[in-house]
């Protein structure tokens, strides 16, 4: 069996999905991995770790992909990347299923057996495989590190001669994975910090992490089966934004995590929320690429609105990519791993397994049933 690694082309992404570490997982499998040349420098691995580790390095991505069995990557191959695909092929990355529609019938076509990490069950058993909470969890840590770095104060209370520095106030909106590594790090640095959800139940989560909940009373319930938030309705809408109005205008950094799968991101701040919050204050939209927390917001930019800097930032992980690429690289690897045979040194897919029929968005020629 032969394993492709590509280096990533996406948007200037800088992480890479296999390691020296886990090819040289594979190799133990007997496997051969096949490494486009630098592919993982970005992410602090050289070609030289990865030959250590017993993988080939080869000139290029179509030398790498030449008879590959396995492509494992980040992101789904790009279009640029289509001509080095072959039918026979397995991909193995984020494929932002819910929203690539077009991509998914491209690969069908193809005859590409694919696998969406970003589909996989929250259950219990595919914790060590969740590519959304491994990248979620640094996104969340980095958002507050990239505020702070942008914010014109200091963080912690000081208490100096010349007199005391209050300590900075953060928001959090939205406390998932992200949300609540954001309310950790930021009271990790001496912040007072306060955070909102639409799911409740996550109010003992953020408050036991030093976060204080901004609540919305409400009877209504916005969580899915899947533990997933819910579009609000309108009612739900106006009293969370004049709670969050309210906090705001004592904001020093907010930090908006909030999503709902398969659809736009909910508009939690508005231009004229921003506009009464104190002057240099910043905001981290981490929702910019899904359509925006906040007004205004560009995914990739720093925008000033009312003297806020508002910075559109949906791939922090990329920004930690050597820490970011070990775990992704592992949780492909704890995906690969029940369905691997010692005895033939193969890979069979169990498609009756939850985790496989949840992941598996195309096969022999057609969209499966986790897309169809
Ligand atoms: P996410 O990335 O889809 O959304 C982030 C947060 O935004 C969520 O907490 C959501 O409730 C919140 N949100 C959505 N709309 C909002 C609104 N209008 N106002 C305020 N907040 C809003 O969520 P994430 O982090 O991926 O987690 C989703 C669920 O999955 C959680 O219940 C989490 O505990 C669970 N989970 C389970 C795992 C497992 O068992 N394998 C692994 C990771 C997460």
């Amino acid at each position: 069996m032969i394993i492709a690694v590509l280096k990533e082309v996406k948007n200037g992404e800088n992480r890479v999905a296999v390691t020296p570490d886990t090819a040289s997982s594979f190799k133990g499998w007997g496997f051969n991995v096949k490494v486009e040349k630098g592919a993982g420098l970005q992410a602090g691995f050289d070609d030289e770790a990865y030959l250590k580790a017993g993988a080939e390095v080869v000139s290029s991505a179509a030398e790498a992909c030449k008879n590959a069995d396995y492509l494992l990557k980040i992101w789904a191959p790009q279009p640029e990347e289509d001509k080095h695909l072959k039918p026979q092929m397995t991909v193995i990355a984020n494929f932002q299923a819910l929203t690539e529609r077009p991509r998914l019938e491209k690969f069908a076509k193809l005859g590409l057996t694919c696998f969406a990490l970003d589909l996989m069950p929250r259950i219990s058993r595919a914790q060590s495989m969740d590519i959304l909470s491994s990248q979620s969890n640094l996104a969340g840590y980095k958002a507050v590190i990239n505020a702070v770095e942008a914010l014109d104060k200091a963080v912690p209370m000081m208490m100096t001669a010349a007199g005391t520095v209050a300590p900075a106030k953060v928001l959090v909106l939205g406390a998932g994975v992200a949300g609540l590594q954001a309310i950790a790090t930021a009271k990790r640095l001496g912040a007072q910090v306060y955070a909102s959800d639409v799911r409740p139940q996550v109010k003992e989560q953020g408050e036991s992490l030093g976060g204080r909940f901004v609540e919305v009373k409400t009877d209504e319930n916005f969580e899915t089966a899947g533990g997933y938030a819910k579009e609000t309705s309108d009612e739900y809408r106006k009293k969370q934004q004049e709670a969050v109005a309210e906090q705001l205008r004592k904001t020093d950094i907010a930090v908006t995590t909030a999503l709902i799968p398969g659809k736009p991101a909910p508009r939690l701040i508005t231009k004229q929320m921003i506009e009464a919050m104190p002057r240099g204050a910043v905001i981290i939209d981490m929702a910019a690429e899904a359509g925006g927390n906040v007004e205004g917001s560009q995914s990739g930019k720093t925008v000033t609105i009312g003297g806020v800097k508002v910075i559109g930032n949906s791939n922090l992980a990329s920004e930690l990519p050597n820490s970011a690429s070990r775990l992704f690289a592992q949780n492909i690897f704890n995906f690969l791993t029940p369905m691997y045979n010692p005895q033939t040194q193969e890979i069979v897919f169990n498609f009756n397994d939850e985790l496989i029929k949840g992941t598996c968005v195309c096969k022999d020629g057609e969209l499966t049933g986790a897309v169809k």
